[in-house]
């Protein structure tokens, strides 16, 4: 899969993609990912990427011109599934939209910014506006960097069998059951003794009954999908 993500701070993007699982993704070449500064599209002359709102006292507006470059750019190469905006007021991102992105050949991030994007470039380029949440970020980096973690982890190889995405917590509505390592006794805390059983099918009863239990606890939301 390929992702590139067009920003105005490539700098941000360059450390939460370039560790651990993600960075051994791209070198496996399971995962090509690439940022491109917006301002090497711009045609001013001081590279500006934004201009005034025509609305008054709305603040700085991203512009047209550098996005449809750098998207036009991109399209002369490969043909893109996806043109995703991050944004606040996009669509809530969740375990289901990373399962669905995860299957995809080729998107695009475009990370917005400012006092919001020229609404052209929604309506004619943009294919999926996604939010990670109910909160305004400065910027839809952070964002970029969640959805891509979120999906390139998904795809097959990047995770071992024992880390496998088919066990996370939301992917069927349950969180993850608690998890317990050595020592079995630590100052009186003492790990709960089925674990330590060996009997791999009450091991996995107990799992699924305290995936259950947490969820039901911690967010009757999704225990309603659950059981619903
Ligand atoms: N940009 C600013 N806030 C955001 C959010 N919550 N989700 C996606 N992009 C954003």
């Amino acid at each position: 899969m390929r992702i590139d993500i067009i920003t105005v701070l490539p700098e941000i993007l360059e450390s939460p993609l370039n560790h651990s699982i993600v960075k051994r993704a791209r070198e496996k070449g399971l995962a090509e990912i690439h940022v491109h500064s917006l301002r090497d599209f711009s045609s001013d002359k001081h590279r500006r990427v934004d201009d005034y709102s025509f609305s008054k006292g709305a603040g700085m507006v991203m512009a047209i011109q550098p996005i449809e470059k750098a998207i036009e750019t991109l399209k002369k190469e490969r043909d893109y599934d996806e043109i995703i905006f991050t944004t606040p007021d996009g669509k809530l991102f969740d375990q289901k939209e990373a399962n669905t992105l995860s299957l995809k050949k080729n998107i695009i991030i475009l990370c917005g910014h400012y006092k919001g994007v020229d609404q052209r470039v929604r309506d004619h380029f943009i294919t999926k506006e996604i939010s990670i949440g109910d909160y305004v970020l400065t910027g839809g980096e952070l964002a970029a960097a969640v959805i891509t973690d979120s999906v390139v982890r998904l795809l097959p190889g990047v995770l071992s069998d024992e880390t496998s995405a088919l066990t996370d917590s939301f992917q069927d509505y349950l969180l993850s059951p608690p998890v317990y390592t050595r020592p079995a006794e630590y100052k009186g805390m003492k790990v709960p003794e089925i674990l330590l059983s060996g009997n791999d099918k009450l091991i996995d009863d107990w799992k699924h009954q305290q995936s259950i239990e947490r969820t039901k606890k911690l967010r009757p939301d999704l225990y309603k999908k659950y059981s619903g």
